[in-house]
């Protein structure tokens, strides 16, 4: 029996704003992570079962299937052709809410096959096999889920160049919440693709500031000033709200953390539902997350991420 896994992410800021070439910082979340068993199959076929998404596919029926995609990308990349094995998939990490679950269980599915095979890929390639897919099914991504989630750890990404790690000083006491199922990210990315070139004098300069906020963040973050990242994160969410991205009920979340003490809040992700992220004061993570609990909003991770 072989195993693999790869962690959900979240992005601190930029989102949007990465796809026009401006800079993002996403961290993986290791608390919620996809991982992916194999065994030899009983009867000569590739069979995929992932039981969250009730899915049960034999990889010689459903080429069109993100995962058997995945599954023949890993094939080419090693080279050869693997046995007949039973995938067995099993994820904690959130569907469709801006926690990277499509690039987790690719990243987590390749380095099953890579297991498999008995090869290790680069990173950098399993990188660019994870990117493939998502761009097979996305649309047109920034790439930032894939650098996070095969790379696991906290970054800084702008589109062309080689990601920047960044050494969290202070480690950043983090929730993250999710708000109904978000959009699609392809729908969302493409309304604000259609706005952007139809007024381009308005949305230009949101996603200009977004930018000189994440720069600021990267900075703040190297420092380890968690009170100015805070009060950057609700300056990001203001901005991701005036795009048209956010949702009331992201709203309404980050409000309840801004009015209860939290140094900070912002959406995450593509928008319109999903993921909300709180960063808490040093040592009041527990206490937040009863908080956002009680006021029923349940946390669905909380780490000091680091
Ligand atoms: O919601 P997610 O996890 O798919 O994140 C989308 C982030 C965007 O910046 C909106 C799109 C992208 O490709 O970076």
């Amino acid at each position: 029996m072989i195993r693999a896994s790869a962690p959900a992410k979240a992005i601190l800021f930029g989102e949007h704003a990465v796809v026009y070439g401006h800079p993002a910082i996403a961290f993986p979340i290791h608390g919620l992570c996809c991982e992916v068993t194999g065994a030899k199959s009983s009867d000569e076929r590739t069979h995929i079962i992932a039981p969250e998404t009730g899915e049960s596919l034999y990889v010689d029926e459903d080429f069109e299937h993100p995962l058997i995609f995945a599954w023949k990308l890993a094939q080419e990349a090693l080279e050869q052709e693997l046995p007949a094995t039973h995938f067995q998939i099993c994820s904690t990490i959130p569907i469709a809410a801006g926690f990277g679950s499509g690039a987790a269980l690719s990243a987590a599915l390749i380095r099953a096959c890579q297991l498999v095979a008995g090869i290790e890929l680069p990173l950098k390639q399993l990188n660019q096999l994870v990117y493939v897919v998502e761009k097979h099914y996305h649309g047109n991504p920034s790439g930032i889920d894939n650098h996070v989630v095969v790379f696991q750890r906290p970054l800084y990404f702008q589109r062309g160049n080689a990601p920047e790690f960044i050494n969290l000083k202070a480690g950043m006491p983090i929730i993250g919440l999710r708000c109904g199922g978000g959009a699609p990210t392809r729908t969302v990315v493409e309304d604000v693709r259609l706005r952007r070139l139809a007024y381009p004098d308005q949305i230009n300069p949101m996603l200009e500031s977004i930018a000189v906020i994440t720069k600021a963040a990267k900075e703040a973050l190297l420092a380890g000033d968690m009170a100015y990242v805070g009060e950057l994160m609700y300056e990001n969410h203001s901005l991701l709200k005036k795009l048209g991205v956010s949702s009331s009920t992201q709203d309404r979340v980050v409000e309840f953390a801004c009015a209860n003490g939290a140094l900070g809040a912002k959406m995450s992700g593509a928008g319109w539902g999903g993921q909300v992220l709180v960063l808490t004061a040093p040592g009041s993570l527990a206490d937040f997350s009863k908080k956002l609990c009680a006021a029923g909003y349940p946390p669905v991770f909380s780490e000091v991420i680091v």
